[in-house]
């Protein structure tokens, strides 16, 4: 196959990339990303701050035109994200407690109810894990209202879409030997173990110097997978862009049965939010030497 998309579909996967609604103007953009690509997940549209600018009144303006542009050109979408400790719009961000409980129940139910049916997977929590060696969970207003709150927003995503996959989505647990990667692991085993609706864990894959790739992250998928979840890798972009690396990545993804495709976080460099590392498979118009490397490594997996 001579695309991203058609080549990951020979072994039932998809390779997407996250689209930036005010990019598709831009016809360069939208060409790549439409010949390439076979999932869509908003980079910033369907986050707390985008669809709910104020309590109780949700804005899916932009969420929709990602959406929309996904659907005609026949692809489909991962939401991201429902509850995060970032981009919550400034009342969230005011508010603790049973108040705040509420308002996350709330905004889950109504940005699920407007898509309801129309979304493959949704990132239900986002970076609730600490950074560093602790394996606990990170602070946040969230976090401060209970520790059940991962639990409570899974359920009500359930309930609220009962089609859509329900995913854990975070950065730094690709690595099997980090704290990080082994406390989401012992919450998704115990999810699992207590029936808390969890269909799926979501590797961003943010590759650099300080969190660099290594090949133990293949363990971590399998391991994962034997809990009995899918695994996606969902934000993938390699500082540099090292062909070899992101071979290895697609590899790894395609050795694990669960895991369902790949995702890179923005179409060409300067559309990544990391621009000055060139991370992705793009550079303007052209396809780079890693380009050819997942294509390959797609091709012959
Ligand atoms: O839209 C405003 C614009 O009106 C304003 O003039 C401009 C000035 O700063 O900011 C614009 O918003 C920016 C937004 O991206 C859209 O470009 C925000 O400042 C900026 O903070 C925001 O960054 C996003 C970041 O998440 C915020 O947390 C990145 O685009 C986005 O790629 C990044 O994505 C995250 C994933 O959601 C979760 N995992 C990590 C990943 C990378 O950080």
């Amino acid at each position: 196959a001579s695309t991203l998309g058609a080549a990951a579909a020979q072994s039932g996967r998809y390779f997407g990339t996250a689209i930036a609604a005010g990019r598709l103007g831009d016809s360069n953009y939208t060409t790549i990303a439409n010949r390439e690509f076979n999932m869509v997940t908003p980079e910033n549209e369907m986050k707390p701050d985008a669809t709910e600018p104020n309590r109780g009144q949700f804005n899916f303006s932009s969420g929709d035109r990602v959406y929309n542009w996904a659907v005609q050109n026949g692809k489909r979408v991962r939401g991201h994200t429902l509850a995060w400790y970032a981009q919550q719009p400034g009342w969230m961000q005011q508010l603790s407690g049973s108040s705040l409980r509420q308002a996350m129940i709330d905004h889950i139910n109504g940005v699920m109810a407007h898509y309801k049916g129309k979304i493959y997977a949704w990132d239900v929590v986002n970076e609730a894990f600490a950074d560093g060696n602790s394996g606990g969970r990170r602070d946040s207003n969230l976090q401060r209202t209970g520790n059940d709150w991962i639990e409570v927003a899974f359920r009500t995503a359930r309930n609220a879409d009962p089609a859509a996959k329900l995913c854990y989505n975070d950065y730094n647990i690709e690595n099997w030997t980090w704290a990080k990667t082994q406390g989401v692991y012992n919450m998704v085993k115990d999810f699992k173990q207590r029936g808390v609706p969890i269909d799926c864990v979501g590797f961003q894959s943010h590759f650099n110097s300080g969190s660099p790739y290594n090949s133990n992250f293949r363990t971590t998928l399998q391991n994962f997978a034997a809990l009995g979840v899918d695994v996606q890798i969902t934000e993938l972009d390699i500082q540099g862009a090292s062909p070899t690396t992101y071979a290895a990545v697609t590899n790894d993804c395609l050795a694990v049965p669960r895991c369902n495709g790949i995702t890179t976080w923005g179409v060409r460099d300067q559309d990544s939010w990391r621009s000055g590392d060139t991370p992705l498979l793009f550079s303007g118009n052209n396809k780079k030497p890693a380009y050819d490397a997942v294509l390959n490594a797609l091709n012959s997996g």
